[in-house]
């Protein structure tokens, strides 16, 4: 039997606010193996971005986090901070709601890539570009398009280019938080077509 990618039992997420605990995941548990697909549907404020950010380890430091997390037969809890940065973004990527609140107006699509791969892996700039026109490749853009900025681009475009940004670190855990609700329904056709492609592929 091969360990699952990832597996919760009984996770609890408590924020801590000012009137009290806010239970925002209360006893989740899955399991899911590679290549596996899990939706996570509910309403708004059921807890579906907490779970997603406690995978991630990106909640705020007061809140309460019971019951484990395993990834790769890791436990994410007891791992100390360096190695779950060196899991974030590498081994597990998320996708955002707002591809515009992620990417920096201030810097080309370019330097995106350049800092995010390096931020993991020690490689050169030339290889980093490489590995950028690939990514952006397999998600439909041009190299031409590397020096562009972030507002030169429609709602979808953007969205495939924080797609292939996610992809460039061959993540075995890609987290999708509603990658399609700021877009329209025949991009977010598009989008959904493209993460199903990509999953049969990685
Ligand atoms: N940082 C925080 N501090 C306190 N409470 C929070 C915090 N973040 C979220 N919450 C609360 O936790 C609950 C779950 O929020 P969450 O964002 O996970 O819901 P969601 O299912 O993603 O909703 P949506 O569909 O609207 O995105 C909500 O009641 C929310 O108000
Ligand atoms: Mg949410």
């Amino acid at each position: 039997m091969t360990q699952p990618v990832l597996e919760a039992t009984s996770l609890r997420v408590h924020y801590e606010t000012r009137r009290g605990y806010v239970k925002a995941v209360d006893g989740v548990s899955f399991s899911m193996d590679q290549s596996e697909t899990l939706g996570v549907v509910g309403e708004t404020g059921c807890g579906k971005s907490t779970l997603g950010k406690s995978i991630l380890g990106i909640l705020p430091l007061s809140t309460r986090i019971e019951g484990s997390l395993q990834f790769q037969g890791k436990d994410l809890a007891s791992l100390p901070p360096d190695e779950l940065r060196k899991i974030r973004g590498k081994d597990v990527a998320l996708i955002f709601q707002d591809p515009m609140t992620r990417l920096d107006p201030l810097f080309t699509i370019e330097q995106h890539f350049i800092e995010t791969i390096r931020a993991h892996e020690k490689v050169s700039k030339d290889e980093a570009i490489r590995r950028a026109t690939r990514a952006l490749a397999s998600m439909g853009i041009p190299e031409s398009r590397l020096k562009h900025y972030p507002h030169e681009f429609s709602g979808g475009m953007r969205q495939r280019i924080m797609i292939a940004m996610s992809l460039v670190m061959n993540p075995k855990l890609l987290i999708a938080d509603e990658p399609t609700t700021s877009l329209d329904v025949i991009v977010e056709a598009q989008i959904l077509e493209i993460l199903e492609d990509l999953r049969r592929a990685y």
